[in-house]
């Protein structure tokens, strides 16, 4: 039987792939991510499987070539984290392009309705039978202008739930779908004419700090931001600044730029994270929630099965529609 080391496993993957594996392939999991200090684990193995904070650079990359593993699947859409261009002609890389752009769109919503509605705080209030309201006011969404930075499958989600609320919409892509029926802007102007951005777009070279000084300056005054794509798209000193100084009405974010070290475990008895988060988490106007936009029981299936099927698909030597290539 085959085997394959599955990194960076919570109770929730295993849970997943366990169903859907059916016998199918002996999987080891591991609770460590996939970086050069456990990288022997995948020694023996045939195949490994990481997630989205597990850093497959050039080192890890030969250590995998060196115990004969020719395939990495990523069990995620996002494929930043890997060294794609030194991975070509020694790794196959395959990811799972669409698992549940709804389950992320959703989510990009849900952190907009709690800042606009301020839900974060009336829970925290309501625990402790404090029915008082002022502070709570909110703002409505019908009629604000929501900028969609990225108009792929969770940009597209996002947008017909902005739809719903009686949004408009203005969308930033360089490969535009005229399709769609959105009015397309520059992203200079989508900067400058939204009350609300939301991104949708991968972390490249290109999108590397999008969101910096100099565009937080020309938002609109009490600008909305949400992020749940990658943190390196967001300076994180700027927000934090743009916060401070009331620019930014609110940030809602599911992925922070220096997550890796952090998210996805308990690091409640840590003494040393970093002061931006640190600053981030303890500002009224900021939801933060761990990279958690995928996490419903729907996507996770979709995770599973995917991922196996692209196994099962280089194993056969079938065609590799998921294959990320450089
Ligand atoms: P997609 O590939 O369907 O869409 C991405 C869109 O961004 C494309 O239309 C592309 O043309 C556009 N784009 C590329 N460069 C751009 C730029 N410079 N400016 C604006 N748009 C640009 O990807 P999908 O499935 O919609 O995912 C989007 C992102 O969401 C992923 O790259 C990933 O980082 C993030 N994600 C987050 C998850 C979470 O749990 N929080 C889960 C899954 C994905």
């Amino acid at each position: 039987m085959k085997t394959l080391a599955l990194f960076d496993a919570k109770n929730y993957d295993i849970d997943s792939f366990e169903k859907l594996n059916n016998g199918r392939y002996k999987i080891t999991y591991y609770d460590t991510k996939l970086t050069m200090d456990s990288v022997s684990l995948a020694k023996d193995k045939d195949a490994v499987c990481c997630f989205v904070n597990d850093n497959i650079n050039k080192e890890v990359i030969d250590k995998l070539v060196e115990y004969g593993i020719g395939v990495l699947l990523l069990r995620c859409a996002g494929y930043n984290n890997v060294d794609i261009e030194y991975a070509k002609d020694k790794l196959k890389i395959l990811r799972v392009p669409a698992y549940s752009p709804f389950a992320v769109a959703e989510h990009a919503f849900a952190l907009l309705l709690t800042l606009e509605r301020k839900i974060h705080k009336a829970y925290l209030r309501t625990r402790e039978f404090n029915f008082e309201l002022s502070g709570l006011t909110g703002h409505c969404l019908h009629n604000q202008t929501v900028g969609i930075i990225g108009t792929g499958k969770i940009g597209q989600c996002f947008a017909e739930i902005c739809k719903g609320f009686g949004m408009k919409i203005l969308a930033y892509d360089p490969f535009p779908n005229f399709d769609l029926g959105y009015e397309y802007v520059s992203l200079d102007r989508l900067i400058s004419e939204s009350k609300i951005i939301s991104l949708h777009c991968p972390l490249t070279e290109g999108t590397y700090h999008i969101i910096n000084k100099e565009n937080i300056e020309k938002m609109q005054d009490r600008v909305v931001i949400i992020n749940t794509s990658r943190g390196g798209l967001i300076d994180s000193k700027a927000l934090l600044e743009g916060l401070e100084n009331g620019k930014i009405r609110g940030a809602g974010l599911d992925v922070y730029e220096e997550e890796s070290d952090l998210f996805f475990e308990d690091n409640s008895h840590r003494v040393d994270i970093d002061d931006n988060i640190r600053l981030l988490i303890s500002l009224p106007n900021v939801v933060l929630t761990a990279h958690q936009g995928y996490l419903t029981y729907e996507a996770l299936y979709n995770i599973a099965e995917t991922t196996l099927g692209n196994l099962d698909a280089y194993l056969k030597g079938e065609e590799l529609v998921n294959e990320v290539k450089a």
